[in-house]
């Protein structure tokens, strides 16, 4: 059964007209107050129970207009969006006892009451029954560990502490569903592995269907097995991450320690920079169209060499290689990319 279906799904915001100068604003008169910006440019795919995936895009890419679609926030311009069989911002309160959603950038708590205050609340919301509402709380303060601060004022609680306590909200009502729109921003290494694994065992014990938006790669390798990314509201590549990791396996990298800093224009016949820091040099290539002696030979013509390694592509790095040239996933064949 499909879970979630997103056909050919548009949204346009109405954006204000900012007129500068004179003539400009008598230009302004005679045109419309307000211009149409697609946020989201007719973009499909279906999830299926229990799946984990990553959706990810640039800054400005839609990721977030999509998941307040799915949430009935927002409405779209046109196209289908299907939560469960129904249309999310036809029936909100049906389509909320499904969801649970997690803003990173804000909270959903009260801020100045006791953490556990916020939690009683919404089993009002979602007419929790008591013996059950319970028994949720203690199994997931046990998951997410949170009884030593269940009763701080949310505004006490660190980032970490605050984000799990957001994720025990969201999931206090069982919802089959979770939306996570950035859920370890500004968290520490430790605190975002804690979520990650806290995340991971949710899904296991639950097959809570995970749809996770966020910047950090790690996350994306902790926890998906797929992967959705969008650029300027178009889909631009849907399936798994091992497959993007396997196209991208040709690629190498050399690390590359100078011992001056090199001319401004360095390049290098078969390899590109994709890196610096002070002398430490970060050079991509093929391994078929150059070899890493040849490279490092050509390399220790223009510059002094002190030190260097070969690195596996890290995904970060390919992630970037497809934000920059989305055209760079092109091989993949389409009914691969967009898995039903
Ligand atoms: N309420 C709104 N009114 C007008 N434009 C909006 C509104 N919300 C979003 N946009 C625009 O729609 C586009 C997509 O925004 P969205 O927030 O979905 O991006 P995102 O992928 O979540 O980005 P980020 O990674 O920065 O969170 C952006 O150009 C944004 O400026
Ligand atoms: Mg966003």
């Amino acid at each position: 059964m499909t879970q979630i279906q997103v056909s050919n799904v548009r949204k346009e915001f109405k954006i204000a007209r900012k007129p500068s100068g004179f003539w400009n604003g008598v230009r302004g008169m005679f045109l419309p107050e307000h211009e149409t910006k697609p946020a989201v440019d007719g973009i499909s795919f279906n999830i299926q129970p229990g799946e984990m995936i990553g959706f990810i895009g640039p800054n400005g890419a839609g990721k977030s207009t999509t998941i307040k679609m799915l949430t009935g926030i927002l409405v779209p311009t046109s196209g289908e969006v299907s939560v469960l069989g129904r249309v999310p911002h036809k029936h909100r309160e049906l389509n909320a006892a499904n969801l649970g959603v997690v803003f990173g950038q804000r909270t959903q708590l009260w801020w100045d009451l006791p953490l556990i205050d916020s939690i009683e609340l919404l089993k009002h919301v979602y007419k929790i029954p008591q013996e059950q509402f319970q028994k949720n709380l203690a199994h997931l303060s046990e998951l997410l560990d949170i009884k030593s601060f269940l009763h701080t004022p949310v505004r006490q609680l660190s980032l970490g502490q605050r984000m799990r306590g957001d994720l025990l909200a969201a999931l206090i009502h069982e919802p089959p569903i979770l939306f996570l729109d950035e859920p370890t921003i500004g968290l520490d290494i430790i605190a975002k592995e804690n979520i990650r694994e806290q995340l991971v065992n949710i899904n296991r014990e639950r097959n809570v269907t995970v749809l996770l938006t966020t910047h950090d790669m790690a996350d994306i390798e902790k926890i998906c097995n797929r992967m959705i990314i969008i650029d300027k509201g178009k889909l631009i590549y849907d399936g798994e991450l091992e497959r993007i990791r396997q196209q991208y396996s040709q690629y190498r990298k050399l690390r590359v320690d100078f011992k001056y800093h090199p001319q401004e224009q360095l390049h290098i016949n078969g390899a590109e920079i994709v890196k610096k820091d002070g002398l430490r040099y970060w050079f991509q290539f093929h391994k078929d169209e150059i070899s890493a002696s040849q490279l490092i030979a050509r390399i220790s013509e223009a510059e002094e060499i002190v030190d260097l390694t070969i690195e596996e592509p890290e995904i970060e790095t390919i992630i970037k290689g497809i934000y920059q040239s989305p055209a760079s996933i092109d091989a993949i064949p389409e009914q691969e990319r967009v898995s039903v």
